[in-house]
């Protein structure tokens, strides 16, 4: 009798625990009932999770075809934003040692005869600090050995002009891509906020300005 009554106070425990657990389940409002999200409107896929329809990929990726020369430039994204490419790259990608037709008409030394706007003075300027591993095994930055090159922070900036292209800007296509004009998978809600009267069109990113804000002489 007593192990009866145990078991019985266990079921009764076990039953409000249950209806309890049920309760808090419920959402305390009916706020958001019979609303449904639906599969279609959780992604950037605009289909439902199980087709692989035409509309399942969205727009496709239209790049320009227009040639070299005969492009409208692109209006640049934001102050000092690395352009995108208004022609076609066909035949120019990928970029190789060997093969860099980019340089052949964006070269300032070549540019203005090609109708291409040279590549700026940031990209024949080395901001890398020259680098060694000293004979214990440490790394020096500009000649002074250092245990963290993250930490050091700005002492590890070094700012060295040079006539020709730096080689950390040798594969363009890493900052300028060609854009796909009519492909959008999302509305682009960004304004940008010129600083430059012209910066919709040009950088503004050489002479003075390079350095600004930046504390170092090396
Ligand atoms: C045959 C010459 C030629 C070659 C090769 C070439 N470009 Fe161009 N590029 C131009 C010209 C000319 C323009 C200006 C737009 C026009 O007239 O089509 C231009 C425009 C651009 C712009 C836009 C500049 C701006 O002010 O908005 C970028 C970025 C660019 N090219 C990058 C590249 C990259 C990267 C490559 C290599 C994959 C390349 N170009 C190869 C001639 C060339
Ligand atoms: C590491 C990223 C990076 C690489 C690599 C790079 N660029 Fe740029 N480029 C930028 C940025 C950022 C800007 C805008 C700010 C500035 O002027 O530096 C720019 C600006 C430009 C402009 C516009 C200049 C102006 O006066 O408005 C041209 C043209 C250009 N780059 C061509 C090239 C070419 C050609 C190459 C390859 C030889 C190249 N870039 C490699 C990031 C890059």
């Amino acid at each position: 009798m007593k192990t009866m009554s145990k078991i019985t106070i266990g079921l009764v425990t076990a039953a409000l625990l249950f209806v309890g657990c049920n309760e808090s389940a419920t959402p305390a409002t009916n706020d958001g009932v019979g609303k449904t999200v639906t599969e279609e409107s959780l992604g950037l896929r605009k289909t439902d999770l199980y087709s692989e329809t035409t509309e399942t990929f969205g727009d496709k990726a239209r790049y320009n075809t227009a040639a070299a020369g005969t492009s409208k430039k692109i209006k640049r994204a934001f102050q000092d934003a690395p352009p995108m490419v208004p022609h076609d790259v066909e035949g120019m990608l990928p970029i190789t040692i060997k093969d860099n037709q980019c340089i052949a008409c964006h070269d300032p030394m070549v540019a203005a005869d090609m109708g291409a706007t040279p590549y700026p003075s940031s990209h024949m300027t080395n901001f890398r600090a020259a680098t060694a591993i000293a004979s214990d095994g440490r790394i020096s930055k500009n000649g002074v050995a250092t245990d963290n090159t993250s930490a050091d922070g700005l002492k590890n900036v070094s700012i060295k002009k040079q006539s020709t292209l730096v080689g950390a800007r040798f594969n363009c296509s890493q900052c300028h891509a060609p854009q796909s004009g009519d492909a959008l998978l999302v509305e682009n809600n960004f304004e940008a906020d010129f600083t430059s009267a012209d910066g919709a069109t040009a950088s503004s990113w050489n002479g003075t300005k390079l350095m600004e804000g930046i504390d170092t002489t090396k």
